[in-house]
C-alpha cells in the first residue's frame, strides 16, 4: 500500500532520542525543548517559540493568552480539521464559520467582514493543504477592526505569503507536529510569535500558570501543555531536515501536476501568484465519478487515500449554532481527496498512481 502519509525519520532522531534517555532527561525540561523552540522560529522567522504537547493545545493556549472566551465570537473556515473549532470551544467563545474560497480551499477573504460583529475577538486563518490563506487581505480587516490573527498553521510549515512565512503574519502561529505533519515530534505543537508579552503569558500558561519569580505561586489558572524533551530532540532533528523535506514535496507535486494537468475530470492544487505551497497533502477536487468509488479504485489498486475534512458547521456538537449553507465549502468536501504525498515516495510510484488515476477518469 501506497501511504497519504509517514514520517521520514532520517536524520539526527535517534542520536537525539538516546541522549535524552542516556541522561535521564525525559520529561519537559532538557535542552532539546529550547534547542527545538530557537530553531524552529528562527526557519519561521519569529523572535519566539513556545512549544506545547500538540497543535490542539497551542491553539487553545493562544485564545486564552488574548483572553477569548464567554461571549466571545472567533471566525474560522467550516472546511478544516475540527480541532481549530474546538479549540474556540474549549475557550468559551463561539465559532463562527465562513465558506471557503474555491481556488485555494482557505477561507473565503470577501465573506468575513460580514461576520464581524461586536462580539468578534479573533479570526483563525487556516492554511489548508499547505496553501497559505489571503493573508494581506485577512490581517487589514483584523487591524481595522480590532481582532486578533491567530494563524492555525498546522498543515503548512514553510508556506510562504508573498515571500513571508506563515505563522509569523499573523499576532500568533499555532503549528502541530504530529506524525503525518511536514516535520513531526510524534505529538507535538508550538506558538510562534514576535510579541514579548504573548511568549510570556503563553509559557506561563503552558504550565500550571505557575509565577516566574515564585515557585508554587499561581496567579491564574494554567494547563499542563508541556512539550517532553524526546518530542522536542526529534522535533530539533527534523527542523534540521526541513528544507530538504519540503523541496521533496514541491518537486512530488510538480511530477502530479505534469501527469495529470491534461486530465478534464480533475481540479488541480492551486499556487497562487502570491503564494508557496508546500503541499502538505497533495490534493485534488474529481467530477465524472462520486469521490468515494474514485477512492475504492484506488485502493484495490493499493493507493491509499484521504477524504477531504467534513465541514465543522455539519459536525454533530456544532449543530447547536444553527443550519448554515456553506456552498464552496460543502462542494469541495464532496469532491476534495489528497494523494499519497509522504516525503518517501518515488517518481515511479506517482507515475503508477496517475497511470491508474487517468484510467479511472478518462
Ligand atoms: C488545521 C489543523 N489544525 C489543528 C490541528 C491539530 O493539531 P494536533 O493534532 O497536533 O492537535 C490539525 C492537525 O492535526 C490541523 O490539521
Amino acid at each position: 500500500m501506497i501511504p497519504v502519509a509517514e514520517p521520514k525519520l532520517g536524520g539526527n532522531e535517534l542520536k537525539y532520542v538516546s541522549e535524552c534517555i542516556s541522561s535521564g532527561w525525559i520529561s519537559s525540561l532538557g535542552k532539546y525543548i529550547q534547542k527545538f523552540e530557537e530553531e524552529f522560529s528562527n526557519f519561521i522567522g519569529t523572535k519566539y517559540g513556545i512549544a506545547t504537547s500538540s497543535g490542539t493545545t497551542a491553539l487553545h493556549l493562544a485564545l486564552e493568552i488574548f483572553g477569548i472566551g464567554k461571549e466571545d465570537e472567533v471566525i474560522i473556515p467550516s472546511l478544516s480539521f475540527i480541532a481549530t473549532a474546538n479549540s474556540v470551544e474549549y475557550s468559551g467563545a463561539k465559532p463562527v464559520f465562513v465558506d471557503s474560497e474555491p481556488r485555494t480551499w482557505n477561507i473565503d477573504p470577501s465573506l468575513i467582514e460580514k461576520n464581524i460583529t461586536k462580539r468578534t475577538k479573533a479570526i483563525i486563518p487556516v492554511h489548508l493543504y499547505g496553501h497559505p490563506a489571503d493573508m494581506g487581505t485577512i490581517i487589514d480587516l483584523a487591524k481595522e477592526h480590532d481582532i486578533v490573527v491567530i494563524e492555525d498553521a498546522a498543515e503548512a510549515h514553510g508556506a510562504e505569503y508573498k515571500k513571508k512565512k506563515v505563522g509569523s503574519l499573523g499576532d500568533v502561529g499555532c503549528w502541530s507536529f504530529y506524525g503525518n505533519k511536514i516535520i513531526t515530534c510524534g505529538e507535538g505543537g508550538m506558538i510562534t510569535t514576535n510579541n514579548e508579552e504573548v511568549m510570556e503569558k503563553a509559557i506561563l500558561l503552558r504550565d500550571h500558570g505557575m509565577s516566574k519569580e515564585k515557585r508554587y505561586w499561581h496567579p491564574q489558572i494554567g494547563y499542563n501543555y508541556r512539550m517532553t524533551n524526546m518530542q522536542a530532540a526529534i522535533g530539533l532533528a527534523q527542523v534540521e531536515k526541513i528544507e530538504e523535506y519540503i523541496a521533496i514535496r514541491r518537486k512530488n507535486a510538480n511530477i502530479y501536476n505534469k501527469l495529470l494537468e491534461d486530465n478534464k475530470n480533475i481540479t488541480l492544487p492551486i499556487e497562487m501568484e502570491w503564494a508557496k505551497n508546500v503541499y502538505w497533502l497533495y490534493s485534488i477536487l474529481v467530477d465524472k465519478i462520486p469521490r468515494d468509488e474514485f477512492a475504492r479504485i484506488l485502493l484495490e489498486n493499493e493507493i491509499d487515500t484521504r477524504p477531504f475534512f467534513i465541514p465543522i458547521h455539519l459536525q454533530p456538537p456544532y449543530e447547536k449554532y444553527g443550519k448554515k449553507r456553506l456552498s464552496v465549502a460543502e462542494d469541495l468536501a464532496k469532491r476534495g481527496i489528497s494523494l499519497p504525498s509522504a516525503p518517501t515516495l518515488k517518481r515511479d510510484q506517482i507515475e503508477y498512481i496517475c497511470g491508474i488515476i487517468n484510467e479511472a477518469l478518462s
